[in-house]
């Protein structure tokens, strides 16, 4: 265990670039989103200050409509395509022009919880509330237009499950003619057959000159997107950050944001049960051009077990999961093996995720569901020893794939042995 630790903290120092870290050497050398958020909470365990930096940074390159954007290049690098020439989103410091999943007030709350010096927490947090929150209302605004009480992503990337199963009816909408052309830059980094298909990434860039021919206006990009999904796990995130932002809001003080974030969470919570279908056991996705539920049993819908939802569907995920538990060797896959596309080496169509598994786990644990939770956490353990601190993992054999020496990896390590 303390081997483990150890090596877990020698690679956030070394992917550490300094106020934020890299998500791997290599194939992603800028800050990430989600990676930086989930990250801070291994940071913690041995350094607050530098935890609560790794999400400052993050904020500090947050839009002046409330977005926070999916990627901040601090530095040049042409290793990583696309880069800030095709985004072209015109920020001071270059970023990508969508989101990521919200994780934020989740990390932010842990943090808190935690401190071994509440007084800098207490100061790091109240300067990093306004701004969850102002992004948490920016999603409302901006990605629920017709206050449905979930939000929809308009590009695979959103969701960081960029290549899922999920997205591939949905995705024959979206057209790739006047694709600029381009040199991938990630199979140059990772096995080609861990990761998206070229079709797929002429899709990704299309929407991205479709955003950027709309200037990058928010108040234009949902309704012009041919993709408009709404994810289970994503939206499952942004509840559970809305309610742990709510709790800090009041433990501060700050009653009205308090009284708005608990608002959005109900909302988000009542609204999630049309997501839910009893023929798959688990919450689907929903093509939000054509209101129709996704017939795709991805990991997306296990994730909403990440929010505050009613305990019989808390149930009925933890029976979800003991069946796929006996179909792998590793829970939990980002896909049910039994679809016919499911893919155990290919990102997101099959393979394992820590940072996933961390979520399922703690969200069942809060529902009481510890048996199913517990088997999650020593899967992803027997993972790590057996395979390293990799980017994903083939959930029948361990094999690990994508980048290596990964941030976010060895962060849920620290966090899951600390
Ligand atoms: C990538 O480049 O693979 C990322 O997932 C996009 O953010």
């Amino acid at each position: 265990t303390e081997d483990l630790i150890a090596q877990a903290k020698a690679i956030l120092r070394r992917n550490d670039r300094g106020g934020y870290t890299v998500p791997t050497h290599g194939l992603y050398p800028f800050q990430w989103n989600w990676d930086s958020c989930l990250s801070a909470l291994g940071f913690s365990h041995f350094d607050e200050e530098r935890a609560w930096t790794e999400i400052d940074t993050l904020f500090a390159n947050q839009w002046p409509d409330g977005m926070v954007p999916h990627i901040v290049f601090h530095e040049e690098d042409d290793g990583y395509f696309p880069g800030p020439e095709v985004w072209r989103t015109g920020r001071p410091v270059p970023t990508s022009g969508i989101t990521q999943p919200p994780v934020a007030g989740f990390a932010v709350r842990r943090l808190v919880e935690r401190a071994r010096n509440p007084a800098l927490a207490e100061t790091r947090a109240r300067a990093l509330l306004p701004k969850i929150h102002a992004w948490h209302a920016w999603f409302h605004r901006c990605r629920d237009p017709q206050g449905s009480g979930l939000v929809a992503i308009i590009h695979p990337w959103e969701s960081g499950r960029d290549n899922s199963i999920d997205w591939d009816d949905v995705f024959e909408r979206v057209p790739t003619e006047g694709v600029e052309p381009f040199n991938r830059r990630d199979i140059q980094h990772a096995n080609p057959s861990h990761r998206p298909t070229q079709a797929q990434y002429e899709r990704y860039i299309w929407l991205v000159q479709h955003f950027r021919r709309l200037g990058w206006d928010n108040s234009k990009l949902h309704d012009a997107s041919p993709f408009q999904v709404v994810d289970p796990g994503f939206n499952a995130i942004l509840i559970r950050s809305c309610t742990d932002l709510a709790d800090l809001a009041e433990r501060f003080g700050l009653a009205e944001m308090a009284e708005q974030s608990r608002q959005l969470a109900s909302n988000g919570i009542a609204a999630m049960d049309t997501l839910w279908s009893d023929a798959a056991g688990q919450y689907l996705c929903q093509d939000r051009t054509t209101g129709a539920l996704i017939q795709s049993p991805s990991i997306a819908g296990l994730l909403a077990g990440f929010a505050d939802i009613p305990a019989p569907r808390a149930k009925a995920i933890a029976k979800r999961l003991a069946a796929l538990g006996e179909q792998v060797d590793y829970l939990v896959p980002s896909h049910d093996p039994s679809v016919a596309a499911f893919d155990s080496l290919r990102y997101w169509r099959g393979p394992v995720w820590l940072i996933v598994n961390y979520m399922i786990a703690d969200g069942l644990f809060r529902s009481g569901e510890s048996v199913i939770a517990q088997r999650i956490i020593a899967d992803s353990l027997r993972l790590i020893e057996r395979s390293g601190f990799a980017e994903y993992y083939d959930p029948h054999t361990a094999e690990p794939c994508g980048g290596d020496q990964f941030t976010w990896t060895a962060a849920i390590v620290i966090e899951l042995l600390s």
